[in-house]
C-alpha cells in the first residue's frame, strides 16, 4: 500500500509514478516530499541495505562503529528494518534508518532511530516514526516501547510517547 502524506510542513510538489515506487521501493512504501528542499523522500521496509552505507550513516549522527557482519545479523533477526530514502531513478541516498526487535505479535522495541544531520530538523524523523508505527499495527503490534537519549527525550514526548516514571519500572542488565 502507498500512503501519501498531506501533512503541512512536507506537502506533494513532485511526483514519482506509483510503478516506479514501486520498482525501487516495494510495496509498503510511504512517499513524501519536503517543499523546501523539492526532494522526494520514502520510507521503505522492503528496499535492502547497503550496509556500508548504512554504517556511514550511523557514523553521521555520531554512533559508534559496530561490525557490519554483526549488524547484518541484527537486520536478519529485526521484525521491522526501515529506511528512509531521499529519492533518486538510479541511486536512492539512505538519509534515515530505524528498526525493531520483539516477538512479531504483541511487542515490539524501537531502536538505532536516525536522520542524517543534514536532513535534521525537516520533519523526517517524525515521518519515519509515523511510517514504523503504522506498520507495526499492521501487524498487531500494540505496545511499543524505546529507549531514548537524554537528549531527544522530547522528540518522542512530542510524538506522545510516554516516559516510565523514573525507577520504578525499568530494569536494565548489562554483561560488562
Ligand atoms: C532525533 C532525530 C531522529 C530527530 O529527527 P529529525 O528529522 O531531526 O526530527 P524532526 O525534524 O522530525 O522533528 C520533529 C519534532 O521534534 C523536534 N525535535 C527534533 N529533534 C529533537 C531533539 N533532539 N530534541 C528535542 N526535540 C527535537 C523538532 O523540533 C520537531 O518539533 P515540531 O514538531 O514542534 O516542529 C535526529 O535528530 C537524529 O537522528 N538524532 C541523532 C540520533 C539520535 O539521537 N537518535 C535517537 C536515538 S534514541
Amino acid at each position: 500500500m502507498i500512503f501519501r502524506n498531506q501533512g503541512s510542513s512536507i506537502k506533494k510538489s513532485k511526483t514519482i509514478s506509483k510503478e516506479e515506487l514501486f520498482k525501487v521501493y516495494g510495496s509498503n512504501s510511504y512517499e513524501f516530499i519536503h517543499q523546501i528542499k523539492e526532494e522526494i523522500f520514502v520510507c521503505s521496509k522492503d528496499k535492502s541495505f547497503d550496509l556500508i552505507e548504512l554504517d556511514q550513516l550511523l557514523q553521521t549522527v555520531g554512533w559508534s562503529r559496530r561490525p557490519i557482519r554483526r549488524v547484518k545479523r541484527a537486520l536478519e533477526f529485526s521484525i521491522l528494518v526501515v529506511g528512509l530514502w531521499s529519492h533518486d531513478e538510479k541511486f536512492p541516498r539512505l538519509v534515515g534508518f530505524a528498526r525493531c526487535t520483539g516477538d512479531g505479535v504483541l511487542e515490539a522495541t524501537i531502536w538505532d532511530v536516525a536522520i542524517n544531520p543534514v536532513y535534521q530538523g525537516l520533519g523526517l524523523g517524525k515521518e519515519l516514526m509515523k511510517y514504523i508505527l503504522s506498520e507495526l499495527k499492521k501487524i498487531g503490534i500494540s505496545k511499543v516501547t524505546l529507549f531514548a537519549d537524554a537528549e531527544v527525550v522530547s522528540f518522542y514526548k512530542k510524538q506522545g510517547w510516554a516516559l516510565e516514571p523514573k525507577g520504578s519500572k525499568c530494569a536494565f542488565w548489562y554483561a560488562n
